[in-house]
């Protein structure tokens, strides 16, 4: 008798299987008893009759308990009342784990006891499909930086420069060679791969000791960073809203019954498509200022702002040439207005504030050093860095979008850690 997934039961109708998986549910009237198991792929119904199942069967269902795994055969049966459209008839039951005590009911508990049994809470239905929306998210990544061409170029995580900015590295004794961080971004290294291949992205775990407890921040985050030779900031801004367009649509397309069981209303992200509208920082806080916040000229927009903002569009909105003072090093001075970079940041829609940060970078040798000194940064640790403005400096640009803020915003999550298996922030390092 075959072994078969839950997913795979309807074209077994008639037949009789073994399937296995773990408990989710138990009941019985004495006369006949329900079992609803799950493997993964799914979850169905079966159903015993004490008359026509075996004492030791019968026995080994009063023992089941939520969470013990089982072997289940029976023969499956059409039932268009059930959410598989297909039930079992048991005719054997064989206990492969037991489960005493198991810490999660499904009665209500507190985000912090749900966190400490992370690793168990993976199992229910909500978090499976989380899981799910964000491997579409990283499948549909893969696919269209492959279907356009780019070259996947894995970069370090051990890092000898500081990729973003000093306030929140990670840092691990190396050997005799001092200090290395742990990598903020992999962009500096796939801008050298740019150099070498046109297109490339990296797509990796990047870390920051973000001190914040904010619901958009992660002490190690996921990360891709396309990085495209000749184009500036205008083309690097259309290339966004392509992408984050594309990975909406496949989310759309093939994850409509995880949307449904977060209860997502999807059609906040039906209006998601190219082209997203733009907005100077300038204009920003102007903006900002008539809807009462008190943002002056100078300042990074913080949480409030990007939602307030936000909420004037029906769609992600790029914001875009920030006063340079208050991003990274490596951006493009804008020659329109010297105070501001050619960068962008890209919001998104529903209080989901920024996913993507993203700029042309600075390709000129001594405008770039002079940043760098002017930084407090070692020259010495970007001179391969610098090499690139040496040696066939070209315009190029690129961005970085979190995995987690887009699954939140996708999947409709009130904060972030749910968009990552095993969260690590400030205060959690378990499990
Ligand atoms: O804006 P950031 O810092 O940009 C960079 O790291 C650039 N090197 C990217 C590039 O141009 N190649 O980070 C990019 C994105 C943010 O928009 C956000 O989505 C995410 O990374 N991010 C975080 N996500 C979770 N927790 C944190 N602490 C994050 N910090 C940034
Ligand atoms: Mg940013």
């Amino acid at each position: 008798m075959a072994a078969v997934q839950i997913s795979e039961l309807r074209k077994h109708v008639g037949e009789t299987v073994t399937l296995r998986g773990w408990v989710v549910t138990t009941r019985s009237s004495g006369k006949i008893a329900f079992l609803v198991l799950r493997d993964g792929t799914g979850s169905v119904q079966g159903v015993l009759s004490r008359k026509e199942v075996s004492e030791a069967t019968w026995a080994a269902f009063g023992a089941l308990t939520q969470e013990a795994s089982v072997a289940m055969t029976g023969t499956v049966r059409d039932d268009p009342r059930s959410p598989g459209g297909v039930e079992l008839s048991v005719t054997a039951l064989e206990p492969l784990g037991a489960s005493p005590d198991y810490p999660i009911s499904p009665k209500e508990h507190g985000t912090t006891f749900l966190f400490e049994h992370r690793h168990l809470w993976l199992r229910t239905g909500r978090q499976a499909a989380i899981a799910r929306v964000r491997h579409e998210v990283e499948q549909a990544i893969r696919d269209y930086f492959y279907q356009e061409g780019f070259t996947l170029v894995d970069t370090p995580i051990l890092t000898g420069a500081i990729g973003e900015e000093a306030g929140n590295l990670f840092a691990t004794d190396y050997f005799d060679l001092g200090k290395a961080y742990l990598a903020q971004t992999g962009q500096l290294y796939v801008e050298a791969a740019a150099a070498a291949l046109g297109k490339v992205y990296c797509f990796g775990p990047t870390f920051r000791a973000e001190k914040s407890k904010t619901r958009r921040h992660l002490t190690e985050f996921w990360m891709v960073e396309p990085e495209v030779a000749f184009n500036d900031s205008d083309a690097n801004m259309r290339l966004q809203e392509s992408f984050v367009s594309y990975i909406v649509a496949r989310v759309l397309e093939r994850r409509k019954s995880e949307l449904a069981e977060l209860e997502r209303d999807t059609a906040p992200l039906e209006r998601v498509t190219a082209p997203f509208p733009r907005i100077s920082y300038t204009d920003a806080v102007a903006r900002l200022n008539q809807l009462g916040s008190d943002i002056t000229w100078g300042r990074d927009l913080g949480g409030d702002d990007e939602t307030l903002l936000a909420r004037e569009y029906d769609r992600p909105v790029f914001v875009h040439d920030y006063p340079k003072e208050v991003k990274a090093f490596y951006m493009k001075r804008n020659p329109a207005d010297p105070r501001t970079v050619l960068n962008n940041d890209c919001l998104a829609p529903e209080g989901y504030g920024e996913i993507i940060g993203g700029s042309q970078r600075e390709d000129e040798h001594d405008t770039l050093l002079a940043r760098i000194v002017e930084q407090g940064l070692d020259p010495e640790a970007y001179r391969w860095y610098l090499d690139l403005r040496k040696y066939g400096t070209f315009v190029h640009s690129g961005f970085g979008l979190g995995i987690e803020r887009t699954v939140a915003w996708i999947a409709g999550l009130p904060h972030i850690r749910e968009a990552i298996a095993f969260p690590r922030q400030i205060h959690r390092l378990y499990p």
